[in-house]
């Protein structure tokens, strides 16, 4: 049987990793400012990470979400306290596209309506409404474009408010940090501005921290930045390390009701073990504050090379605008350099290296950098 073949790949077969360095089967090193697409947080194979999973499936890999899975609220209880949102909710899914689905579902269940605001250039997911929620014809199939979505322009205040103010909105949906975007950063003011119309006119405001959350910015949200509180934040990639899994933190205005949204792997005990390390670990090595001074050294270094038109982000998720294409830059330093980056459209190179690369590291990427430029 054939592969699906709908990734264009690159001619490496990575078969092992560490902290921030990957090998390939050859043996070659990477460094990796890529983190697998933002999603290893922690490093590659941390030894407690590695326990704990190790531990967890001797013991118990899976049972249902029928009996209690203690895993589950210690986890809750971890991610509470880590990130201030100690008063939400919490449920758990398997993916970034599941939890914005959810998350969707969500504020449809408690306002009744379905029509969802997003920015433009958004990326919310593959799956139904998470697909129509991105703002990407190509990948919306007929199936998917069901007209519940407009596509707004980032930080224009004035253009959500005409939209709000129709009082038919559901729920407005934003990444504080657009990772396929461009690593585009919403302003303050438009962040403030919208918490006051979605509470005016009774639309649920979801910050969909996939990409830009847990700790990836410098602080454990991104949207704490802002100093917005939203009612819905959906989170995935980083949490696992690895480890598919995604979670919905809720408002307390929000009530659950039985049976209304349900998974059979959400919050399974190994997957439930691998986000209690991750958050172990960021504890334990501070790993929100490393990519705070980490990011902010690389961005500040990045901005004196005359070659890039933009430098853009905040912690480890920094974007670098070129005026032309980048693919040839990017090949050169994967093939030359062997170093792992991630890009969005044309013309923009994605930094989204595991949260605990060291100054060294981010000394080092920036001396093969030069050396492609
Ligand atoms: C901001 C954002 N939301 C949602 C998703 C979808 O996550 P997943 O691929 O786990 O479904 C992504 C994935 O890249 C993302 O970056």
């Amino acid at each position: 049987m054939k592969l699906y073949d709908v990734y264009p790949l690159f001619d490496i077969n990575i078969v092992k990793g560490k902290g921030c360095q990957v090998w390939d089967e050859k043996g070659t090193e990477y460094l990796d400012l890529y983190g697998g697409h933002a999603v290893i947080s922690i490093g590659h194979a941390h030894p407690h990470y590695v326990e704990m999973i190790s531990n967890q499936v001797a013991q118990l890999g899976f049972y249902s979400n029928s009996v209690i899975n203690k895993l589950q609220q210690d986890l809750a209880d971890r991610l509470g306290e880590l990130s201030g949102y100690d008063d939400y909710q919490f449920f758990l899914i398997n993916s970034g596209a599941e939890a914005n689905e959810n998350a969707l579902k969500l504020a449809s269940f408690y306002n009744g309506r379905t029509r969802v605001l997003v920015q433009e250039k958004a990326f919310h997911g593959r799956t139904s409404l998470a697909v129509e929620a991105t703002h990407n014809p190509k990948i919306i199939a007929p199936i998917n474009a069901n007209g519940h979505v407009t596509y707004l322009p980032m930080n224009d205040l004035s253009a959500w408010e005409v939209e709000l103010a129709k009082g038919d909105v559901c729920a407005v949906m934003i990444e504080c940090i657009q990772g396929v975007g461009g690593i585009r950063l919403v302003t303050p003011e438009f962040m403030q501005g919208l918490r006051v119309l979605c509470d005016k006119y009774d639309t649920v405001l979801i910050c969909d921290e996939i990409q830009c959350g847990y700790g990836r910015s410098g602080k454990f949200f991104a949207h704490q930045y802002t100093g917005v509180r939203p009612d819905i934040i959906t989170v995935a990639k980083g949490i696992g390390n690895g480890f598919p899994m995604g979670g919905v933190l809720i408002s307390p205005k929000f009530t659950p009701v039985y049976g209304q949204l349900g998974t059979t792997f959400g919050g399974n005990h190994l997957a439930c073990a691998a986000a209690i390390a991750v958050l172990d670990v960021m504890k334990q090595e501070n790993l929100v504050e490393n990519a705070a001074k980490v990011g902010a050294f690389l961005m500040e270094e990045l901005k004196k090379f005359p070659q890039i038109k933009e430098v853009r982000g905040q912690g480890l998720m920094i974007g670098m605008e070129f005026e032309e294409p980048i693919k040839d830059i990017r090949r050169k330093l994967l093939f030359e350099q062997k170093v792992f980056t991630g890009v969005s459209g044309t013309n923009v190179i994605r930094l989204l290296p595991p949260l605990c690369l060291s100054m060294e590291e981010a000394k080092e990427f920036l001396k093969r950098f030069k050396e492609v430029l």
